[in-house]
């Protein structure tokens, strides 16, 4: 095949057509991977600087000063909003994963001594540190939260700390965590961390945004960032609260020296000497460009305005589902992120569906251990405005759900599952597993089920590393080509 050539009008015309198919990224209904400010002007401004420095390249900052300078300012503006002493430094990255990356390799590499290194993290702790631990070899040490309030269990986190005692380079925590909205107790955690000599992340990647403002109105019950010692390094996205394009994430270090092991530089081969901060290399400056611009249009007023609202937003969300029967909190939000769960009468896989059909999105979270499987609400300020209707929608979602009953997976479904290893699943397996759930499409692919609700329930009742395999599998199967 060659690479077809069509003219400008087709193509923006194409482009157009594809987005349709895209959940909406504006209007407030869409509460999960998507940030609305509601205001277009800053929308137009991020767009236009993203643009106009899309082809910047930040490999180099020598070679395009003007991206250096509007680092800075972003770690400059960020730096009192989470009270960083006045040596504190920060790097912009690609985004929460890779913040979330940086610390973890930073943390193992600041202690090369350390022979197998261990992070020490709650159970709520963004899947980012995961993926930390696959690429750099750090062991993941789990400790759990607070059945009730889904907070880090403090005494666990000290034996988890005393057991590894030495290999431990890193302990972690979230400011709030995403599947729950909660702030871990980030002093107790912090006196845990000085007394045993470790670093300690705050994962703030999306409450960063908004807790400093919070915090000015009263609203934020348990200290979490650089105010508190011990805290040695904090991520916060700028493309979630800030509601900048996205693309960008800040990391903070407390000192320089903390932060020296994240650098990376080669002049072993016969090119340029690499030399990096982040992960990426060559990388746009179109994403920083964009944070600038829209975190400069809206200033500290328009952060404390756009909180409010979101604030305001979420805690009439809250009331309104405590009104509703059948639902419940799955936690008191700290924030602005909301979890909701089903008292057995329906399932929040089927809410989900039907939510979809009514226009709104919310994101099923699965089961997991004994938390139970939840609904997860990002709750933008573009939201606030539609409460109403949101809710009205959840309440007839939540009818609807409890008329069709919660979804049971078929026996045979479950048995087939349930026989699978996933350390072994290969192409057969999974092709028998897709005939199964009526997703087998042409030709060995998948075919994309109109409701989602039947493939999330079997999903929420197989194990978690059965759950990896089976996704891992589907997407190969989304991504291949002829
Ligand atoms: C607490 C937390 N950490 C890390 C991440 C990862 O961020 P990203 O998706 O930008 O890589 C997220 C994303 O939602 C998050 O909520």
């Amino acid at each position: 095949m060659t690479v077809p050539h069509h003219d400008a009008d087709e193509i923006r015309a194409r482009l157009q057509a594809l987005r349709e198919g895209d959940l909406p990224t504006h209007g407030g209904r869409t509460l999960a991977y998507v940030y609305d400010s509601g205001i277009a002007e800053a929308d137009a401004l991020g767009r236009e600087a993203l643009a106009a420095y899309g082809a910047t390249n930040g490999l180099d900052p020598t070679a395009f000063p003007s991206l250096l300078t509007m680092e800075r300012d972003l770690v400059a503006f960020a730096k009192p909003l989470f009270h960083a002493p006045v040596g504190a430094v920060g790097t912009v990255t690609s985004g929460g994963t890779e913040s979330v990356l940086l610390a973890v390799q930073t943390a193992r590499d600041g202690r090369p001594e350390v022979d197998r290194p261990v992070m020490v993290v709650p159970s709520t702790v963004h899947a980012a540190f995961h993926k930390a631990e696959h690429y750099f070899g750090v062991e993941r040490v789990t400790v759990p939260v607070d059945p009730r309030t889904k907070r880090a269990d403090v005494d666990a986190t000290a034996a988890a700390l005393a057991e590894h005692a030495d290999r431990v380079v890193l302990l972690a925590a979230s400011a709030p965590s995403y599947a729950h909205g909660v702030l871990d107790p980030v002093p107790e955690l912090a006196e845990l961390a000085l007394r045993h000599g470790v670093r300690f992340h705050v994962d703030a990647c999306i409450g960063g945004w908004v807790l400093p403002w919070l915090e000015r109105d009263g609203l934020v019950r348990h200290p979490w960032d650089f105010a508190v010692e011990g805290v040695t390094s904090i991520s916060a996205d700028l493309h979630k609260y800030a509601y900048t394009p996205k693309g960008v994430s800040l990391l903070l270090h407390r000192t320089p020296e903390l932060r020296r092991p994240q650098f990376f530089a080669s002049a072993d081969w016969p090119g340029y000497t690499m030399l990096n901060a982040t992960l990426q290399s060559t990388k746009s400056g179109g994403p920083l460009a964009a944070a600038w611009a829209v975190v400069s249009y809206f200033g500290d007023e328009g952060y404390r305005e756009l909180t409010r609202t979101a604030y305001a937003g979420t805690q009439a969300l809250v009331d309104g589902i405590a009104r509703i029967e059948h639902l419940a909190l799955a936690s008191e939000p700290d924030s602005t992120l909301v979890a909701v769960t089903t008292d057995g009468a329906c399932d929040v896989f089927t809410i989900s569906d039907a939510m979809l059909a009514r226009g709104w999105f919310v994101q099923p979270q699965m089961a997991y251990a004994d938390l139970p499987a939840t609904l997860h609400l990002t709750v933008s300020a573009a939201t606030a405005a539609h409460v109403d209707e949101f809710l009205a929608a959840l309440e007839e979602s939540v009818d609807a759900a409890v008329a069709s009953g919660p979804i049971a997976v078929d026996a045979p479904l479950r048995a087939a599952a349930a026989a699978l290893d996933p350390s072994t699943l290969d192409d057969a397996a999974f092709d028998g597993l897709l005939a199964l759930a009526g997703l087998a499409g042409e030709g060995g692919g998948v075919a994309p089920p109109e409701r989602m609700a039947p493939v999330n329930a079997l999903l929420d009742v197989a194990p978690p590393a059965l759950r990896e395999a089976l996704l891992v599998a589907f997407l190969d199967r989304l991504t291949r080509t002829e």
